[in-house]
């Protein structure tokens, strides 16, 4: 008998979307992993993750993104581990980085508040990902996080910068260590509501 991608773990068959329209592969071969293998990430693949981030469109080219990161094994990494959520705490300690994801809330010409930061933010996570995969890097982003905690650690000045998530980025483990609820989460196929309900033809 043929055994099925559930019952090997194959999570790249698993949460690849089925797509009805020809959707770049990329795009549908990331997800967020939460099952990271312990093969480092360099220094030169989180620069050109970032890069790519960086390339993304902003609103009048002010480019509000900013990262802090640290790789796995260092004081930064624990610290910046102490401030998630547990929800999300047994799955990211594997993560080969972890990264934090702000913006900066006003204007750079006029210090008025930039209405479209989060947008933006945004944005350029969503290259950062895409490059990331293209990488055959995962990365999962978490708001699930102690915002009180993170500020506090980071010294971050909440009337210039505000703090949107985490991200945890790795290659790709075994899911098979995960404990639950987390292995079912990482061998359960990716769903979406049908396009009809998001687009409207006028
Ligand atoms: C801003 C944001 C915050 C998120 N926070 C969490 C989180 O705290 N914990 C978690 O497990 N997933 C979190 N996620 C991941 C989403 O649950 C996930 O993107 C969604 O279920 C779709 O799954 P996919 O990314 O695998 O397609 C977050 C995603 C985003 C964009």
């Amino acid at each position: 008998m043929e055994t099925t991608a559930l019952e090997t773990h194959d999570t790249r068959a698993i949460k690849e979307a089925r797509t009805t329209h020809a959707v770049l592969p990329l795009i549908r071969q990331r997800w967020s992993a939460r099952a990271f293998s312990d093969r480092p990430i360099t220094e030169e693949e989180l620069h050109t993750v970032f890069e790519a981030a960086s390339w993304a469109p902003s609103a009048m080219n002010e480019q509000p993104w900013r990262y802090r990161y640290a790789l796995r094994g260092t004081p930064w990494f624990a610290a910046l581990w102490e401030c998630l959520l547990p929800g999300n705490q047994p799955w990211a300690q594997n993560a080969g980085a972890l990264v934090v994801c702000s913006g900066l809330v006003l204007l750079h010409k006029h210090n008025q508040p930039n209405h479209s930061w989060q947008h933006d933010v945004g944005m350029a996570n969503a290259n950062l990902l895409t490059q990331a995969v293209s990488m055959g890097i995962y990365g999962h982003l978490m708001g699930g996080f102690d915002h009180a905690k993170a500020n506090s650690a980071l010294s971050i000045d909440t009337t210039t910068e505000e703090l949107v998530c985490f991200l945890a980025l790795g290659h790709l483990g075994d899911p098979g260590g995960l404990p639950e609820p987390f292995l079912t989460r990482e061998i359960t196929p990716r769903t979406r509501r049908p396009l009809p309900e998001t687009v409207t033809a006028l």
